[in-house]
């Protein structure tokens, strides 16, 4: 299978990409979005991070603001280029996304799967514009959502960066895997003493030490390293560990449950005994992974060689 990735190229990106990029995934192409940091500096941290890791893979540029003009950024959490690291460097793109993604659709006849780490602002706007490539698109993986908030009360910030645009891509009738907060905060954490821990045992790479000490020190309640965009990774590669729900999910965009991803459980897998709503789409929720078994899995493909 080939892969295209989608990201907004903050500190957890960044981790989850290294992540991937040990795995020996086709990746085909990597496109950027305004997110955690405005478009350019996602361009550049992506771009940053391959050339550390001496990687090619075309990077291409995408949306600066969501679907009605608005662009939030967290570069509180991600620093002001990428985390701990200042980048002397400025790196040019290789287009944008969509000609990219369309360039792919024409000259292969490959199916891709889409990861999106980030704002569903390109994946939307693709699929406005170019609902005929629909059937080429295998599977679409997104981190985003859940149950309580992390940028408003009730807003993961992934989709309430574009609440908008999340409706189109979540009902576009794509098979969808949907890795939501809940999962990572309940069990993908990795605590500082984890982290420490393993290094002294089995040195971690460089980079990969650092963003993950510098996202323990953002974080509270309690600190640990919450890497939000590497699930979707794992679910493709070790579906064995997750378990997963198929359920109804509508994305609220009025009032202050804008944002919110409301999944419907009476609804879930075949049963469908109150008030069905078949016009929502079900989707594969990612619920739970064994937390031992995830901190090990994470850190042991990011240790130095
Ligand atoms: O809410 C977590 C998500 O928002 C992550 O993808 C993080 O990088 C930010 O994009
Ligand atoms: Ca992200």
């Amino acid at each position: 299978m080939n892969y295209w990735i989608d990201t907004d190229a903050g500190v957890d990106d960044a981790l989850a990409l290294l992540w991937a990029l040990q795995q020996n995934l086709n990746i085909k192409g990597i496109s950027t979005v305004s997110g955690n940091l405005p478009v350019h500096a996602t361009i550049n941290n992506v771009q940053a991070l391959l050339e550390h890791c001496n990687v090619t893979i075309p990077v291409y540029r995408g949306a600066s603001f969501s679907f009605l003009g608005k662009s939030i950024n967290s570069s509180h959490v991600h620093g002001i280029h990428l985390g701990p690291f200042v980048l002397e460097k400025t790196y040019s793109d290789q287009g944008h996304f969509i000609e990219g993604l369309l360039n792919y659709f024409k000259t292969t006849t490959e199916d891709i799967t889409i990861v999106t780490l980030g704002p569903l602002t390109n994946i939307a706007t693709f699929l406005i514009h170019f609902p005929e490539y629909k059937t080429r698109i295998a599977r679409l993986l997104i981190m985003g959502g859940g149950t309580c908030g992390n940028i408003a009360p009730y807003g993961e910030f992934n989709i309430y960066a574009d609440p908008e645009a999340a409706q189109v891509v979540f009902s576009s009738q794509l098979p969808i895997v949907l890795s939501d907060i809940d999962i990572t905060d309940n069990y993908a954490y990795i605590t500082p003493e984890e982290i420490e821990q393993f290094n002294k045992t089995q040195e971690l790479e460089e980079w990969s030490l650092a963003l993950l000490r510098f996202r323990v020190s953002k974080s509270h309640n309690p600190p640990a390293a919450r890497i939000y965009d590497v699930l979707p990774f794992m679910y493709i590669l070790h579906p064995e560990l997750f378990t997963v729900d198929l359920v109804p999910v509508e994305v609220q965009l009025e009032g202050k449950m804008r944002g919110y991803t409301a999944y419907d459980y009476i609804n879930n897998r075949e049963q469908n005994f109150l008030f069905p709503e078949e016009s929502v789409p079900r989707i594969e929720r990612l619920r739970t992974i064994d937390h031992q078994k995830y901190t090990n899995l994470f850190l042991s493909n990011l240790i130095k060689k």
